[in-house]
C-alpha cells in the first residue's frame, strides 16, 4: 500500500480517537503490548503514550519503516520495537499483555482473521491478555431502496439491454454481498442484534449465524439486509459501522432480496443471516434467507461466484488438479527460494527447467512470484 493510503487513514478521526480513548483504558502502567498492522504507527504511539513498557508494532508491509521515521521525529524510540513480518509467522520474545488488530473485512471475520485469531488464542491466552477490540456485535436492519436495488439490477425487471436478457448474470449478482453505503433513511426497521463475539475467547463461528424478526408498520418492499458490525473497543467504547455512521475502514453489507419482498403493514418480517461453518471451525459462506408469510428469498455467497463443476471438482478432496504453466513456472522459483540462493541464481535455476526462457524473462518471472508472495524475513528494526 502506498504511504498516501496509510496517510489518509489518519484522517478517519472517529475510528482513531475511539480506539485512542480505548487504549488510554486498557493499557496498564508496565504492559506489553502487541499491535499487528501498525501502519504508521498510530496505535503503537498511543499505547505507548497510555503507559505501555514496550510496544511490538508489526506490520508485513514495508511502511512500518515509515512508522519508525515518525517515531524517532516524535521521541518514541525507546518503547516501540518495530518489526517488519506478517502474523503469524512472527514471534514475540515474550507474551503480550495487550494485543491491537483492526485489520478486518466488513464481514469482520473471513479465514484469513478467524486463523489469526486462533494463533493469537493459542499464544496469547485471555485473562491474561487482553484485546483492543474487545467484542463484536453483529447488526441486521431490512432495508427498502429503489436505488439500491438499481445496483444490483439496473436493467429492471426484465433484464435486458442491447437486445439480450441477462437474468443469468443477474442470479450471480444478487448473491453477492454488497459493501456499498446504506442512507439509515433506507432502513424500514430498527436494526437487531444478530450474534456476538468476544476476541479474546475461541471463536465459535456457528454462533455468528442469528435470526431477527420484525413487524413493520406499513406495506413495504424489501430490497435486502443491511448487516454490519460495531466495535467495543474497550468497556464503554464503541465504534459503529451502521448505516449513517462514520466508523473510517469497514462499512456495511448490503444483501439483496430479488425480486424485492412485499411485506404487508403489520406482518411478520423474519431474517436468518450467517456464515457458513468449514471443516476446522472457520467461517465459508455467507447465506441469508428473508421471510415473509408464505414468501420467502433466499441469497448464497455460493450462488454469486462463477465456475464450472469442472473448476469445483478440480479443488475437492477428490480431483486431481493441475497447475497452470505460469504456476508451475512459480512453483519452481518458490522451491528454489531456500533463503540461501540470489534473485540471479533462482533465474538461473529457473532456467534449467525452462530452457526456452531467455535471462531478461527468468529474471521478471522470479520478481513477479517473489514480489508480495514470499514472506519478508520478519525482522526487527535495528535501533531508532
Ligand atoms: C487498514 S491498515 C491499518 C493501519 C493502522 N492500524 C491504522 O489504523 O492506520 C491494516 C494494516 O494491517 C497490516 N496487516 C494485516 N494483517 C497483518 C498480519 N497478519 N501481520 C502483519 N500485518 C498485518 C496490513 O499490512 C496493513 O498495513
Amino acid at each position: 500500500m502506498s504511504a498516501k493510503y496509510y496517510r489518509n487513514l489518519l484522517t478517519q478521526q472517529t475510528r482513531i480517537e475511539a480506539f485512542r480513548a480505548a487504549l488510554r483504558r486498557v493499557v496498564r502502567p508496565g504492559d506489553r503490548v502487541l499491535e499487528i498492522g501498525t501502519g504508521v504507527g498510530t496505535f503503537a504511539f498511543f499505547a505507548a503514550d497510555a503507559g505501555a513498557s514496550r510496544v511490538w508494532a508489526v506490520d508485513g508491509d514495508p511502511i512500518v519503516h515509515v512508522a519508525k521515521s515518525v517515531a524517532r521525529r516524535n521521541d518514541y524510540a525507546d518503547r516501540i520495537e518495530w518489526i517488519r513480518g506478517w502474523l503469524p509467522d512472527v514471534q514475540l520474545p515474550e507474551p503480550a499483555d495487550v494485543v491491537v488488530f483492526e485489520d478486518f473485512p466488513s464481514r469482520l471475520l473471513d479465514t484469513r482473521v478467524f486463523h489469526l485469531l486462533a494463533h493469537l488464542h493459542a499464544r496469547y491466552a485471555a485473562p491474561a491478555c487482553r484485546f483492543v477490540p474487545a467484542a463484536a456485535r453483529f447488526w441486521v436492519a431490512p432495508v427498502s431502496s429503489e436505488s439500491l436495488h438499481t445496483e444490483i439490477a439496473p436493467f429492471g425487471p426484465s433484464e435486458q439491454a442491447y437486445g439480450i436478457r441477462w437474468d443469468c448474470v443477474r442470479e450471480y449478482v444478487v448473491n453477492a454481498p454488497l459493501q456499498v453505503a446504506i442512507p439509515p433513511d433506507a432502513l424500514a426497521a430498527l436494526p437487531a442484534p444478530l450474534a456476538e463475539l468476544q476476541f479474546a475467547t475461541p471463536t465459535n463461528v456457528a454462533a455468528l449465524r442469528g435470526r431477527a424478526v420484525w413487524t413493520l408498520e406499513r406495506d413495504t418492499a424489501v430490497h435486502g439486509l443491511a448487516y454490519w458490525f460495531d466495535l467495543e473497543l474497550a468497556e464503554g467504547i464503541t465504534l459503529s459501522n451502521g448505516p449513517g455512521a462514520d466508523p473510517g475502514s469497514w462499512g456495511h453489507l448490503f444483501l439483496p432480496c430479488d425480486p424485492p419482498l412485499p411485506v404487508a403493514a403489520g406482518a411478520r418480517l423474519i431474517a436468518d443471516v450467517g456464515p457458513d461453518v468449514l471443516a476446522g471451525g472457520a467461517p465459508g459462506w455467507l447465506g441469508w434467507t428473508v421471510t415473509a408469510g408464505t414468501a420467502e428469498r433466499r441469497g448464497h455467497e455460493f450462488a454469486s461466484v462463477p465456475a464450472a463443476l469442472a473448476d469445483l471438482a478440480a479443488v475437492s478432496p477428490e480431483g486431481t488438479p493441475h497447475l497452470s504453466r505460469r504456476t508451475q513456472i512459480e512453483a519452481v522459483v518458490l522451491h528454489l527460494t531456500d533463503g540461501r540462493r540470489t534473485v540471479a541464481s533462482i533465474a538461473a535455476g529457473l532456467r534449467a527447467s525452462y530452457p526456452e526462457l531467455t535471462p531478461d524473462e527468468a529474471l521478471r518471472l522470479v520478481g513477479e512470484t517473489l514480489r508480495n508472495r514470499t514472506a519478508t524475513p520478519a525482522r526487527r528494526e535495528d535501533g531508532p
